[in-house]
């Protein structure tokens, strides 16, 4: 992994796509909490509005000998469970790249770019029967921190996930 990198995902039509693309491959759908196909129609307007502010973490590719090969996104916490201090990270590794150990490299390296925001910690809640991504959690040294309950949306059934936190060092001269 020596020669990957981080690039911002870019508020644009074409990195919209691939992002799109690898969430709507049914290995991921079933890693996720909303675990529907999304629509160009809907994703990108959704795409487009919630894209972080200045100062804020960007979305990330990982860039492995020049190509897009993972995603990671960073959220503010869900609100009422007293994580407001933290950022949620999601990731997602590009399908046809998975198992070759990009998911920890792609975690130690969204570490070190999240340093500068200012955060905690991160925070990254995993549906409890996702033993990939728990696994993946556990090696880029993510402590697990007990259950909790995500209903994903309005209406849809709870689903239950493993709460982890990795402990961030602020940087000196960050934002917070
Ligand atoms: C989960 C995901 C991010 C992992 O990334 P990856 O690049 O495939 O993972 P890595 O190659 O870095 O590591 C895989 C680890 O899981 C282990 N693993 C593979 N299959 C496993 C299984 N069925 N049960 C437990 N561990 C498993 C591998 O052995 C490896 O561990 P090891 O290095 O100790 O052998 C990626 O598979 C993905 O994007 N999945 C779909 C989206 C998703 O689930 N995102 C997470 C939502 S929280």
């Amino acid at each position: 992994m020596a020669d990957c990198h981080l690039k911002d995902v870019r508020c644009r039509e074409d990195d919209a796509r691939l992002v799109l693309q690898w969430r709507n491959d049914p290995v991921t759908r079933e890693g996720s909490f909303h675990t529907g196909e999304r629509h160009w129609a809907d994703f990108w307007p959704d795409f487009r509005d919630g894209y972080p502010p200045a100062g804020a973490a960007r979305p990330q590719f990982v860039m492995c000998a020049g190509r897009p090969v993972a995603f990671l996104r960073f959220d503010p916490p869900r609100t009422g469970h007293g994580d407001d201090d933290l950022v949620e990270i999601s990731i997602n590794v590009a399908p046809d790249h998975r198992s070759r150990g990009i998911g920890v490299a792609a975690l130690h390296l969204a570490e070190g770019y999240l340093h500068r925001f200012g955060h905690a910690g991160i925070l990254a809640l995993v549906k409890a029967d996702n033993a990939i991504s728990r696994r993946v959690f556990e090696k880029a040294g993510y402590q697990a921190t007990g259950e909790i309950s995500v209903t994903p949306s309005e209406g849809m059934p709870p689903t239950v996930a493993i709460r982890y936190i990795r402990p961030l060092k602020r940087e000196s001269g960050t934002m917070a």
